[in-house]
């Protein structure tokens, strides 16, 4: 009980001073009017200008928190594995405890990346496969597999990215929460019938036409480590059913996870901020692109583009 209280006593004192930063006021009735910021079931959206990130880091620091991040890399996607994990180091949660998994069938060509303190680069081998939404489907076991042996009891959230992308600006503790989502770029402005989500009643992902809330990236994703298992785990499980009835959704896992976020809202949203396009032009609500997917050419990288 002393223990306990002293501990409270040190984390409370610390915030305290690290919050001696000051800071402006923050208005109740000035703010960002152009894009939402809370949805229907009360989860912030977040948006550049929605928050201030010494502010959070200062809350989040004296925690210890830990992040983990899964990025595959299979055949021809190592390529992007550089410039991915050298821009992580400049804008994914600088200064905090950071795991960076890699998951590749060509571990010799993962690079010597220089990983600052408190920051770990582990690299892990998968087998190669022909075609690119098999690749996609397995992230889901993979990430599933990899809570459950070791990051449950050790990390305290994780993200699971594309490799295809690099980040720009900061990426950090404002994206923390128990089940985030990321609302996808080509869609944000979208109305329910627009979105592209299963449309097949044999699928496990099928979306009805009066179903949606918006529409969330497979390439960006996260949350609190069990929350992410049991999100990995049900769209794995899901997608595998529905592949002994030789149905694979339209977008694969990305599908399995929309379906999954409808049933299962998601208690903070990020904004297409955090996965922006680099093909897609820029739009006004879009103050600063922090994570964007790099234009890519499919038939160069993709084994079965033809297909
Ligand atoms: C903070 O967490 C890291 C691992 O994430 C651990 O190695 C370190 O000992 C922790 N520090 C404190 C003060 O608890």
């Amino acid at each position: 009980m002393h223990l306990m209280n002293t501990k409270h006593v040190t984390v409370t004192l610390l915030s305290a001073l690290l919050l001696g930063q000051r800071y402006e006021k923050p208005s109740v009735v000035k703010g960002r009017t152009d894009v939402i910021t809370v949805t229907p079931w009360l989860a912030p959206v977040i948006w550049e200008g929605t928050f201030n990130p010494a502010l959070l880091d200062s809350i989040y620091k004296p925690q210890n928190v830990s992040i983990a991040a899964t990025v595959f890399s299979v055949g021809k996607y190592t390529k992007f594995l550089k410039d991915f994990l050298e821009t992580a180091e400049q804008h994914f949660f600088v200064g905090f405890n950071v795991r960076m998994y890699v998951f590749t069938d060509r571990p010799e060509e993962v690079p010597q990346v220089k990983m600052a303190a408190g920051r770990e680069l582990i690299v892990r081998l998968v087998p190669s496969s022909n075609r690119w939404q098999e690749i996609s489907a397995r992230r889901m076991e993979i990430i599933q597999k990899l809570i459950e042996e070791e990051l449950v009891d050790q990390i305290d959230y994780i993200f699971c990215l594309d490799v295809d992308s690099l980040f720009h600006a900061r990426w950090g503790t404002e994206s923390l929460g128990e089940l985030v989502a990321v609302i996808h770029p080509g869609y944000f402005k979208s109305e329910r019938r627009g979105l592209d989500y299963e449309r097949r009643p044999a699928s496990r992902a099928c979306m009805a036409a009066d179903e949606g809330d918006f529409y969330y990236c497979g390439g960006a994703f996260g949350g609190a480590v069990k929350d992410v298992h049991l999100l990995a785990k049900t769209c794995r499980e899901n997608f595998e059913a529905d592949a002994k009835e030789n149905i694979e959704a339209i977008w694969q896992e990305e599908s399995h996870l929309n379906r999954y976020m409808w049933l299962n809202k998601p208690s903070k949203l990020l904004s297409p901020e955090y996965l922006w396009q680099d093909m897609v032009p820029r739009e006004p609500e879009i103050r600063v692109v922090r994570f964007s997917g790099i234009i890519k050419n499919y038939q160069d990288i993709r084994p079965n583009f033809s297909e």
